[in-house]
């Protein structure tokens, strides 16, 4: 079986998956993306072909959830392999609006897989994420590590495999890579491409972008008082651009997965929220006041990834350390200060 050559990425106008694009376009893809803009904005796209110097195959702004119009672009490309990243994301918001997130996440990927299916696509690489693993407790987390989702995002995301899983069952042509990533952040080095500020994600790296631009007054840290070495909250980091390079190599490995594989990504090391501050305040030059307030509610000590499978099946491990992110994170701040202009619609007050 030859390895894709057109692939079909949803949500590719978002933070990961347009890093994703302009990655695949880079290495000599064909890119088609689908994307509804419900938490992106259009404008992203001739800035990913600026970065990769190449044009995106084709672009349909739909609802995945759409099944005659996603079917319509199945019908008009011969799609190798699909990169599946549209989805809703907040944790917070999940929990005030669950249905909104089962019915996107789930429904979208159902939607998905009948439209794959329907034309004889069988490979898929597909956004989980670390948030299933819950209050798994401390030190690095294994894949084994049993899932424990705390919210509706992460229920979501754990459906989603299980789906994955089931559909590999029953059909044994399917290859399929379910990729749990840590806390991918920063942007591109061009500073073209980044994470929206104006999300309603709540993130840390763009919070202290904020800050440190004088948008917001002092960082929120959330919790002095955990078990982890300074007291704050401990998480794993991972570059963007690291991200987006695991699902190309990932595009390779579909061609010798049997079935569905689950891997981590992340560094394998775990920073705290003033470690990212402290980070992000060598990035920008400047001191980035701080203030640290209560633990927002559902938040855990610490989320580090044990990433040493993918490092052993696919000889892939990040390269990209906390200063690049800052940095780059910070450039995409410094000339976005607003983000992608008039870019989005917030996720859930579309329908
Ligand atoms: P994002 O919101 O920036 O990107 C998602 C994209 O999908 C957006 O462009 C949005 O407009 C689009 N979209 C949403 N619903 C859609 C629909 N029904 N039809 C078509 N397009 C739709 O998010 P991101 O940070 O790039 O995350 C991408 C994926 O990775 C998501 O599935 C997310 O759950 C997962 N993930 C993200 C993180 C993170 O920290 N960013 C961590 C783990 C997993
Ligand atoms: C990081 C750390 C906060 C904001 C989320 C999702 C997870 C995954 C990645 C999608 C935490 C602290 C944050 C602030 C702070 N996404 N913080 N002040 O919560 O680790 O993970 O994004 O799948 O599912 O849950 O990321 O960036 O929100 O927080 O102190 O203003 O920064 O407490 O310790 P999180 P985050």
């Amino acid at each position: 079986m030859s390895p894709p050559t057109t692939v079909l990425v949803t949500g590719g106008a978002g933070f990961i998956g347009s890093h994703a694009c302009a990655d695949l376009l880079d290495h000599g893809y064909e890119v088609i993306v689908v994307d509804d803009y419900s938490n992106s904005s259009p404008q992203v796209l001739p800035r990913l072909e600026r970065v990769a110097g190449r044009f995106v195959g084709a672009v349909y702004e739909l609802d995945i959830r759409d099944r005659r119009a996603l079917s319509a672009v199945f019908d008009r490309h011969s799609v190798d392999a699909v990169m599946h990243f549209a989805g809703l994301k907040a944790v917070g918001a999940s929990t005030r609006m669950p249905v909104a997130y089962y019915d996107s996440n789930v429904g979208g990927l159902t939607s998905l897989l009948r439209a794959m299916h329907g034309h004889g696509v069988h490979r898929l690489v597909f956004s989980s994420s670390c948030t299933i693993y819950g209050d798994a407790g401390h030190g690095p987390l294994p894949e084994t590590t049993p899932a424990r989702p705390t919210n509706p995002y992460a229920f979501s995301k754990w459906l989603c495999e299980q789906i994955l899983k089931d559909v590999c069952l029953r059909h044994p042509d399917y290859s399929v890579l379910c990729l749990r990533y840590f806390n991918p952040a920063g942007a591109h080095p061009s500073g073209l491409l980044g994470e929206d500020p104006r999300g309603t994600s709540g993130n840390l790296m763009p919070h202290v972008a904020q800050v440190a631009t004088g948008r917001q007054e002092k960082v929120r840290v959330f919790g002095g008082d955990y078990p982890t070495t300074d007291g704050t909250a401990v998480r794993d980091y991972l570059h963007v651009l690291d991200t987006a390079e695991a699902h190309r190599i990932a595009l390779d490995h579909l061609v010798d997965t049997v079935g569905l594989r689950v891997y981590n990504l992340g560094a394998g090391r775990g920073s705290s929220v003033l470690e990212v501050v402290a980070a992000f305040s060598e990035a920008c030059g400047r001191p980035i006041p701080y203030e640290i307030v209560s633990r927002r509610s559902g938040d855990v000590a610490e989320l580090v990834a044990d990433a040493s499978a993918v490092d052993r099946d696919w000889g892939w491990h990040p390269t990209r350390g906390l200063a690049e992110m800052c940095h780059d994170a910070w450039r995409f701040q410094l000339l976005n200060p607003h983000g992608y202009a008039g870019a989005a619609r917030h996720p859930g007050e579309k329908r």
